[in-house]
């Protein structure tokens, strides 16, 4: 049996549908060439049936993508299946991703229909991927509540139509990984044509199973795993790239797969996700966590100095947690900033570059030595932001504790192009600059989260705000950083009342799980 295992990373698709992990084009880009150096094989740009926004982005990301292959998501009916196809042929190696639900639960309810129309509607759906590409992916969804033997009968019939890969999810995350290999192998035996797909699996964490799951899988044959940076996803998310991965590098013993990932831009690959979603990574993420590699214990500290293999199982460095030698501070020139983000993988043109540069030496003032984290900050505030309704000039606050001085905010902004200002009280002063800029935009949405962050260590850090507001059924998340956090937070409010306003003028999007 081959022992190559290759990995689907559906970060920009299943990852994006998850509540405030929204990207703009930009950064849709700029995460799909980070995919492409960490050596995904293939990756999800989006569902280009979804919205117009979606089909422009996997258009793009296609466009832009090198030896990757790029899939785009498309429901068992024509007109999706034509505009994937649309959004995905200028890649060089383009992929449908067609799904149909096979569980007797969704055909029944969501679906409507009886299994043979479930089953015809299949092979009519591949038949038509295959008259684009001979890169056809089939999915069942629902697949580990579906019968074993219908499913059987699906995938011989989608194979003879052009299906190449067959993907088995684990769509709610309810599967036990014992019984999901079980039935993965009753599938891959009874299929008499098996040998003619790589058979897949896409894992939901809901039960906090989506890697267990997933490593279960390739012990019955299964030899593509679907995953996200950092597990985002749907509901609780789906099985983590970094922790498939590095199972697989580090307990090779124990399963004897390779792939090509490359390890060492597991972490650059998961930060960038982080400050682009703005959600921080929690401390104890495996891998990639700020404890990951942490030694607090007395005990494992002696041990770690006497060898570093007692208590430490893969190295920092195997997983790309170092920082790059070029340093940028205040005397760097032009050239050495246009280097360093070459090398952080950011192609900026000259205007940009132009940009960035004022803002690295304005950074440089107050901060003396500006991290690799600083810097992707920095192209996320300056260059990465869409075109604003609103923008933010200045902004001035006076915190207070003495009874009867109210804390207060003065904002200066830009509210479609006019000059405005304002001033205003609240409980606290980033209550007062909320207040001033909601009043200043003549809107008054919820706040539902406000959460800050310390970029890097140290009491000169910048600060990165992520706030979620609502307003009726639109919600959206704005992120803002800067070393003052009353800057970065009403940077944080402003964006994500740019986000609230785009969202409603682009109207609802499709979500596979929900239509
Ligand atoms: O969870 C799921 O089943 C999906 C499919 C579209 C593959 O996301
Ligand atoms: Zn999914």
């Amino acid at each position: 049996m081959n022992n190559r295992v290759y990995f689907f990373d559906t970060t920009l698709r299943d990852g994006e549908q998850s509540p405030g992990a929204t990207m703009n084009l930009q950064e849709k880009l700029r995460l799909a060439h980070q995919l492409e150096v960490l050596g995904v094989d293939v990756m999800e740009a989006g569902f280009p049936a979804s919205s117009p926004g979606d089909f422009a982005s996997v258009q793009r990301i296609a466009a832009q993508a090198g030896d990757i292959q790029v899939a785009g998501l498309a429901r068992c009916v024509p007109n999706d299946i034509d505009r994937c196809w649309e959004a995905v042929k200028v890649a060089r190696h383009p992929r449908i991703h067609v799904f149909l639900s096979t569980s007797p639960l969704h055909m029944r309810y969501k679906l409507r229909k009886e299994p043979e129309d479930v089953l015809r509607m299949a092979v009519e759906g591949v038949k038509r991927c295959a008259v684009h590409t001979d890169n056809v992916e089939f999915s069942c969804e629902d697949f580990s509540r579906s019968e074993g033997d219908f499913v059987c009968r699906v995938v011989e019939a989608v194979i003879n139509a052009g299906a190449t890969t067959i993907n088995l999810p684990d769509t709610v995350g309810y599967a036990e990984p014992e019984e999901y290999a079980a039935l993965l192998d009753y599938v891959i035996k009874n299929t008499p044509n098996s040998d003619k797909a790589i058979f897949s699996v896409h894992c939901h964490n809901d039960l906090g199973l989506a890697v267990a799951n997933t490593l279960a899988a390739f012990k019955v044959g299964v030899r593509q795993a679907e995953v996200t940076l950092c597990g985002i996803g749907e509901r609780a998310g789906n099985a983590s790239l970094e922790e498939v991965v590095m199972n697989l590098h580090v307990r090779h013993d124990h399963f004897g797969l390779t792939h090509k990932i490359v390890t060492e831009q597991i972490y650059p690959s998961c930060r960038l996700l982080s400050m682009t979603i703005g959600q921080p990574i929690p401390n104890n993420k495996a891998i990639v966590g700020a404890n990951a590699f942490a030694h607090e214990s007395g005990i494992h500290q002696d041990g770690m100095l006497k060898n570093r293999e007692t208590y430490e199982i893969m190295t920092p460095q195997s997983v790309g947690r170092t920082e790059s030698s070029l340093v940028i501070g205040k005397h760097s020139g032009r050239n050495a900033v246009r280097s360093k983000f070459e090398s952080m993988g950011y192609t900026l043109d000259d205007t940009q570059i132009n940009v960035v540069f004022e803002a690295v030496k304005k950074l440089a003032d107050r901060k003396k030595t500006l991290h690799d984290d600083d810097l992707m900050a920095l192209v996320q505030e300056e260059i990465y932001r869409m075109p604003d309704r609103f923008r933010l000039r200045h902004v001035s606050v006076q915190s207070s504790d003495a009874g009867g001085v109210p804390p207060t905010a003065a904002v200066l902004m830009d509210v479609d192009g006019l000059e405005r200002s304002g001033a205003g009280f609240g409980v606290g002063p980033v209550d007062a600059l909320f207040n001033v800029i909601a009043d200043l935009v003549g809107r008054e949405p919820t706040l539902e989260q406000y959460a800050i962050n310390a970029i890097t260590g140290g009491t000169d850090a910048q600060g990165e705000v992520t706030v979620r507001l609502r307003d009726g059924e639109v919600s959206a998340v704005g992120r803002g950083t800067h070393p003052d956090i009353f800057v970065a937070s009403a940077r944080a409010y402003v964006n994500a009342l740019n986000h609230l306003f785009k969202k409603e003028q682009e109207g609802p999007r499709l979500h596979c799980q929900h239509d």
